[in-house]
């Protein structure tokens, strides 16, 4: 098996991004997070005064966006017209814009097709909410992550401080069920898992035992290891 995929799928805080990354390190391959594609349009929007759940503007502003993605030192860099907008994309405020464009036909479609662009050149641990089902349905590996939402509130409050932002968690909790309503009920492409998906609810599990737990479908599905490219 030259080339393989590794999809990844879950609601907000379900620790998808963390347990991605420790899986392409494990595996030396590429980590590619789709919400940060998401997050950059959403992005742009709000800093050119255009409504995220305008569907129409949002469809015309794709054409003034020109999205770039590296991976440094493991670490994917969004460039957004030239600006490497990282850091910018991580906010509250972004993730919920993210998840009002996501619901925008012509969004899905012109991220899918780069996401699928991707998987085509090189493998790849992809991670999103439509990843098993609609971007790489022959992926030789699906998970569904899935955690309490108090437990994800948690995770993502803890994401905040470290960041300096101290916000109740009620308030978490909050945005979190509000985004998982949204990403779980729009038309096209919402998120499910997969019919071949193995979930995993990850409540009370540390990182290294959700990625032990999915190595070892990965080993019996491609038959790859810790180390082995
Ligand atoms: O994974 P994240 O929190 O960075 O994603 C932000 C939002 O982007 C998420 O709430 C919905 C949207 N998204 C999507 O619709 N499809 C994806 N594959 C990834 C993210």
């Amino acid at each position: 098996m030259d080339i393989y995929s590794i999809a990844i799928d879950g609601p907000a805080g379900s620790g998808k991004s963390t347990v991605a990354k420790e899986l392409s390190d494990r595996l030396g391959i590429i980590y590619v997070d789709t919400g940060a594609m998401y997050r950059t349009v959403a992005y742009y929007c709000m800093k050119n005064g255009i409504s995220t759940t305008d569907g129409k503007a949002v469809a015309e502003a794709l054409d003034n966006i020109k999205m770039d993605i590296s991976i440094e030192d493991g670490v994917q860099r969004m460039i957004l017209n030239g600006e490497d907008v990282t850091g910018l994309i991580r906010s509250a405020e972004v993730g919920q814009g993210a998840s009002d464009v996501g619901t925008f036909v012509p969004v899905r479609d012109r991220l899918v097709e780069m996401q699928q662009e991707m998987a085509k050149k090189t493998s790849v641990v992809m991670d999103g909410r439509d990843i098993g089902t609609v971007v790489l349905p022959n992926a030789e590996v699906k998970i569904y992550l899935n955690a309490d939402v108090e437990e994800r509130a948690r995770r993502r409050r803890k994401d905040f401080l470290a960041k300096g932002v101290d916000e109740p968690l009620e308030s978490v909790v909050e945005q979190i069920r509000r985004r998982d309503h949204n990403d779980m009920t729009r038309e096209y492409n919402p998120l499910r898992k997969a019919d071949d998906a193995v979930e995993i609810d990850t409540t009370g599990l540390n990182v290294e035992q959700v990625t032990e737990a999915i190595m070892k479908i990965v080993n019996e599905k491609t038959g790859k290891k810790t180390g082995e490219k």
